[in-house]
This record gives structure tokens, sequence and C-alpha cells, in this order.
């Protein structure tokens, strides 16, 4: 019975550690590879992978606009050269196309004065990488006038930033480069298809549906069967009285591996 006990709270606090280090994403991408992942045909997604698994899903599914109007309008670096930019979804710019605009692209260069428009990416097929700072980068193409064109797009993992800071840079020749710092380029920070919950939400959910069932299962099992009273019902008394101190250590492990203090850290050390 003791033993049933010991491997009952072993196991309570792996989900409680498990939940905790999920939806508290690390900023550090491990990844250095980040595979297209699409969805409902808008390709605006990557998945990273770790040896094989899963590291999370940076998708810019939920910072998309579907009005055939640039997301980001005419974000102008330092001189008079600005980029107009949509995730998922082409848009066409000025809105009534002229000869030589930019339609039904994902990235455009807009000159002030006179005003000019280069398309510089097509919204699909955007190339995914991971450049050496760990940042996820979309890469898109556009044949215009017999020149290629490229669009780099650096995805800033910022888990402060609920509203996207879209930032033109130098163009180098016919390769443009711009900077997206967002909630939604950290792994998982943001939903990556229609109706879909982030990683880390869909845990913390499940993490609680379960801790309700555990609770009034075992109240109802410890009142009815045992005929415990009192503080005697809640299951497995001296485990929870004992949990600050378990979560505490919990936390220090999810941010030791966090900061980054190195490969050593595991679990069996604390
Ligand atoms: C542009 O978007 C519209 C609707 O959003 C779609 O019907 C059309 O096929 C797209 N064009 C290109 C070139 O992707
Ligand atoms: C992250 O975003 C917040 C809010 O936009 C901003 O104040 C902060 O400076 C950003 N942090 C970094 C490191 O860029």
């Amino acid at each position: 019975m003791y033993k049933m006990q010991a491997n009952l709270n072993l196991f309570l606090l792996l989900i409680i550690v498990a939940c905790f280090s999920s939806s508290v994403q690390c900023q550090v991408i491990s990844s250095s590879i980040c595979t297209k992942y699409v969805v409902n045909g808008l390709d605006c997604g990557c998945q990273l992978k770790n040896n094989g698994n899963v590291a999370g899903i940076v998708s810019l599914f939920s910072l998309a606009n579907n009005d055939h109007k640039p997301r980001f309008h005419d974000t102008y670096n330092k001189g008079a050269e600005g980029i107009s930019y949509s995730p998922c979804y082409n848009f066409t710019e000025p809105g009534t196309p002229t000869k030589g605009s930019c339609k039904d692209v994902a990235a455009c260069q807009t000159l002030k004065s006179p005003s000019q428009y280069v398309p510089i990416g097509l919204p699909s097929p955007v190339t995914y990488q991971v450049n050496t700072q760990k940042n996820v980068q979309f890469v898109y193409k556009h044949l215009y006038e017999q020149k290629l064109r490229t669009f780099t797009l650096t995805l800033v993992c910022n888990k402060t930033a609920t509203k996207p800071v879209f930032e033109a840079l130098a163009n180098n020749g016919a390769n443009y480069f711009a900077e997206l710092s967002t909630i939604c380029a950290c792994p998982n920070g943001c939903p990556s298809g229609p109706g879909g919950l982030s990683g880390g939400s869909v845990l913390l959910i499940i993490f609680f549906v379960l801790l309700s069932v555990y609770f009034i299962g075992g109240i109802i099992f410890m009142k009815y069967v045992r005929n415990a009273e009192g503080f005697e019902a809640i299951p497995n008394v001296s485990f929870w009285s004992s949990l600050p101190s378990l979560i505490k250590e919990g936390f220090a492990f999810t941010f030791s591996r966090c900061s980054g203090g190195g490969s050593d850290s595991s679990y069996d050390k604390i």
C-alpha cells in the first residue's frame, strides 16, 4: 500500500513538472531545422524538431489577415525604402493594381517618391530555416522583370511582444530583409491553426481536468470507502502538504534548463 502511494506521488509530481516545463517555453530554440507546417493550405508555419521529437511549432497563422491588404504596411527603415508584408495570405498594393504594382504577393518593397512598388516575395512556397542566432527565418522569393528577389523575414521570439513589431532592414541588392518581434516567434507561442490552442494551453487544460478528477474522485473514495473525515478525506494529504517545496524544485529545474545553464542539468541532480 505504501509503495503504491509513493508511486502515485511520483506520478503526480512528474505531471506537474511536465506541465510547467512545457507551458513555460524556453526562448532558446535548440533545433537547427524547421520543417514546413501547412494548415488549411496556408504556408506560414514550421515545426522545430529536436533529435526527431517535435519541439514546437512557430506559426504566424494568428497574425494573418485575409482582406488582401498588407498586415504590416509600408514599414520604412531609415531611408525612403519600405517593406509591406503579410503572412499566410497574399495582398495587392496599391489597392488598385497598376502596371508595376505588387499583385497577390506576400512581400512588397515600396519606394516613397516617386512611389513605386516592387514585388519581392510570393506567398508560397516559403523556405523555412533557423539562423545561427537560433531565430526561425521565413524566406520568400519572387521572379520579377527577369530578376530573382528574395525576402528574408527573421522571427524574433519575445514573450512579452503580444503586439507584433515589424521592422524593415536595409536591403542588399535583390535580397531584402526584415525582422518581426512577436510571441508567435516562440515555439508554440501562438495557435498554429483555426480554433487551435497553443500546445502549452492544451497541456494546462489537461492538467487541470486530471487534477479535478483526482481530487473529486479521491475525496469520494476516502469519504465513502475509507470513511475518512475532514482533512483526512483529501487524497494523499501528506503529499499535498509538501507540495510547495516540490513546486519550488520543479521551477528551479525548469528555469535552470531555460537559462541555458548548460546541458548537464538533469532532473536527477535536484
Ligand atoms: C490570393 O489570395 C486569394 C484569396 O485570399 C486566393 O484566392 C488566390 O488564389 C491567391 N493568389 C495567389 C497567387 O496566391
Ligand atoms: C519585447 O517586447 C516588448 C513589448 O513590445 C518590448 O518592450 C521589449 O523591449 C522587447 N524585448 C526585447 C528584448 O526586444
